[in-house]
């Protein structure tokens, strides 16, 4: 059991747009995440190819990349036990229309493209975007003054 897992957490420029980075924040707040780091940025196209390189055959992968690149997006890394799996299933699944009321884009997003947000599919995955992201600047290191049950 790790507390300490990581995963990276983007909300995408549909989520900035609609106004939806305080709720979303505070959906991982409140379910006792720890934030670890955040930014708003202005990813260029190399970085966005890299970071879905694994998407790079697929024919929506040109609409992706200059749909991710239409505003800019919130990067987040958030740490607790499980954070990765608990972090896409609080995403819901990847197409709204099979994401469950309750979860993010059960909530709040219609199209697969512009679906509010994105989450590390794995720990090794997670590990990669985290670098991707935030490797110049590094990950925030603190402890929450609070007892043993918050992370
Ligand atoms: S796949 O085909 O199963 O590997 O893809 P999937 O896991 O469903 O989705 C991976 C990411 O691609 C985005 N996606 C799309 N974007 C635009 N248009 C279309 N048609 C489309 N289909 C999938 C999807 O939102 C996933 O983005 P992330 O950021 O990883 O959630």
């Amino acid at each position: 059991m790790s507390t300490t897992e990581q995963t990276y957490i983007m909300i995408k420029p549909d989520g900035v747009q609609r106004g939806l980075v305080g709720e979303i924040i505070a959906r991982f707040e409140k379910r006792g995440f720890k934030l670890v780091a955040l930014k708003l940025a202005t990813p260029s196209k190399e970085h966005l190819e890299e970071h879905y390189k694994d998407l790079s055959s697929k024919p929506f992968f040109p609409r992706l990349i200059e749909y991710m690149m239409s505003g800019p997006v919130v990067c987040m890394v958030w740490e607790g036990l499980d954070a990765v799996k608990t972090g896409r299933a609080m995403l819901g699944a990847t197409n709204p229309l099979a994401s469950n009321p309750g979860t993010i884009r059960g909530d709040y997003a219609l199209q697969v493209g512009m679906n509010v947000c994105h989450g590390s599919d794995a720990v090794e995955t997670a590990k990669a975007e985290i670098e991707l992201w935030f490797g110049k600047e590094g990950i925030n290191q603190y402890k929450l003054a609070s007892s043993s049950w918050v992370y």
